[in-house]
């Protein structure tokens, strides 16, 4: 049985390896004719993860390759630590391209109870892989901070990590508060809290870790919006539940939950802010701001730069720092007063990466996080744009998708 397992195994690599060549001689004479096509500029080369042995050791330690694979680095795996190490039965999710997509934060409360965070989890708790110091009444849990930078370090995508869902969506049916209320103690109740307020057991390990928390939503302090009032639309709530907040700690509920639940999560979640909503009327029925994108030139982008610097109007490098790695001087004074620092826009995702995201973003603000930008008049709207057009040209996530929404 076993070796005819092997030859069904191997067989289809044979062939598959029979039609690359015949492929490869025929394109070859084909080429030789043909004119080259110029390589599209928007293609970077596929990119190679880069292995760090002392990163993996750690991830091997903590026997996280009993259920996982890291599909980008099984040969480097197997020859560094053996064949189980790549990953033999994989029970978990493939861990290529983990990097970057959620806050240590959020790794740290799925590493201490993975139920906090992801409804129904079958992974079990890690807890071995924090230390406890336990000294004079005092307990510390250290995390194991190499293999938080191992995860973190894996962002080369691997085959089966699909992407998560961009852009505006409209809210398509109003939704039940009472089974919102339902799915909401299921689903995120875990970060979010029992009453929205962002207090659940998660909440600890973001603090923790200096990352954002999870947002309190039921206290009327909500920031991802489109339009000019004090809390976002219920399309733009659904927008969020929908296409998570990549580089957060929220998720993406896009294949979790169906169009419909997630309605009535909103409707649950309009309900816990009914008061701010009923007074604020007026500015929810005038709608988005307008949003019309310029094409992308790099003259646009030029422009952006020297507005990003310019110490008088926009300032942005006062807390992003000039070259908008997240380190200006304003940064630590930030950092003290949120508890989170203001975004490497270099190297973080962009929450909200799309252009007329970013653009949204920088227009109305993030909150006590971040001030809006968009004059009451809209007049320094171009301003804006070029400066969004900058922003996502200067991060690396956005730039290897090669800046398409
Ligand atoms: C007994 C099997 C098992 C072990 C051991 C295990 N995991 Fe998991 N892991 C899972 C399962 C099942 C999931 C999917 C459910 C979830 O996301 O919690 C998962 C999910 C994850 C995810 C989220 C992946 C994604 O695409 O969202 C990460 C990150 C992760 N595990 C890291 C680790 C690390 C690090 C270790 C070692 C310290 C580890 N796991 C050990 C079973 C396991
Ligand atoms: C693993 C933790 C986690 C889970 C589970 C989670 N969230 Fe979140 N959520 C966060 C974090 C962290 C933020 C803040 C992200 C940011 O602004 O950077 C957030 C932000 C949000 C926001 C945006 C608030 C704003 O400022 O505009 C909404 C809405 C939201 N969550 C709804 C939900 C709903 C509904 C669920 C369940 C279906 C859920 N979340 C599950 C962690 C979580
Ligand atoms: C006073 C400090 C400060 C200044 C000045 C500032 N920012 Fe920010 N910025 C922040 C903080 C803090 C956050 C994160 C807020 C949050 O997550 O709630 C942020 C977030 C952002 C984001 C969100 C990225 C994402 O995840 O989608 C963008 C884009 C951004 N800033 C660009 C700019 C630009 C462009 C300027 C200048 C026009 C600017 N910022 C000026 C502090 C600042």
């Amino acid at each position: 049985m076993r070796v005819i397992g092997r030859m069904l195994l191997v067989r289809p690599r044979v062939v598959i390896a029979i039609s690359l060549l015949l492929l490869a001689v025929v394109a070859g004479i084909a080429g030789a004719a043909l004119p080259k096509p110029d390589p599209a500029p928007d293609t970077p080369p596929p990119e190679r993860q880069h292995f760090d042995r002392e990163l993996a050791q750690a991830y091997v330690d903590s026997g996280c390759w009993r259920c996982h694979s890291v599909s980008t680095l099984e040969r480097e795996m197997t020859a560094a630590f053996g064949a189980p190490a790549a990953g033999a039965r994989p029970l978990g999710p493939d861990l290529a391209g983990i990097g970057g997509l959620y806050s240590n934060g959020w790794h740290l409360a799925h590493l201490w109870r993975p139920q906090d965070v992801v409804a129904h989890s079958q992974m079990p708790e890690q807890q071995p892989s924090f230390n406890a110091i336990i000294a004079m009444q005092i307990k510390t849990i250290v995390p194991n901070r190499l293999l938080l930078r191992f995860l973190q370090s894996l962002d080369v995508p691997g085959r089966e990590r699909a992407t998560w869902p961009r852009g505006e969506h409209k809210l398509p049916r109003p939704g039940s508060i009472v089974a919102g209320q339902k799915l909401f103690a299921e689903f995120c109740a875990g970060c979010h809290g029992p009453e929205a307020r962002g207090d659940g057991p998660a909440a600890k390990w973001f603090k923790q870790a200096g990352d954002k928390p999870p947002a309190d939503i039921g206290g009327a302090k909500m920031v991802w919006r489109t339009l000019r009032a004090p809390l976002p639309s219920l399309d733009d709530i659904y927008s969020t539940i929908t296409n998570g907040l990549p580089g957060s700690g929220m998720p993406s509920f896009a294949r979790t939950l169906s169009d419909a639940q997630r309605s009535d999560l909103v409707a649950y979640i309009a309900e816990l802010n009914r008061v701010t909503y009923e007074g604020y009327a007026d500015a929810f029925e005038h709608g988005p701001i307008e949003v019309t994108p310029p094409q992308v030139t790099a003259d646009l982008i030029a422009r952006g730069h020297v507005l990003f610097n310019d110490g008088e109007k926009y300032a942005c490098a006062t807390c992003h720092g000039a070259d908008g790695g997240g380190n200006g001087p304003l940064a630590a004074e930030t950092t003290k007063r949120l508890g989170f620092p203001p975004r490497d826009l270099v190297r973080d995702r962009l929450r909200r990466g799309t252009f007329e995201g970013v653009y949204a973003t920088l227009s109305l603000g993030l909150g006590i996080g971040m001030a809006g930008y968009l004059e009451a008049d809209g007049r320094n709207s171009a301003d804006l744009w070029a400066l969004a057009a900058y922003v996502r040209s200067l991060n690396k996530w956005e730039s290897r998708m090669g800046n398409r929404e």
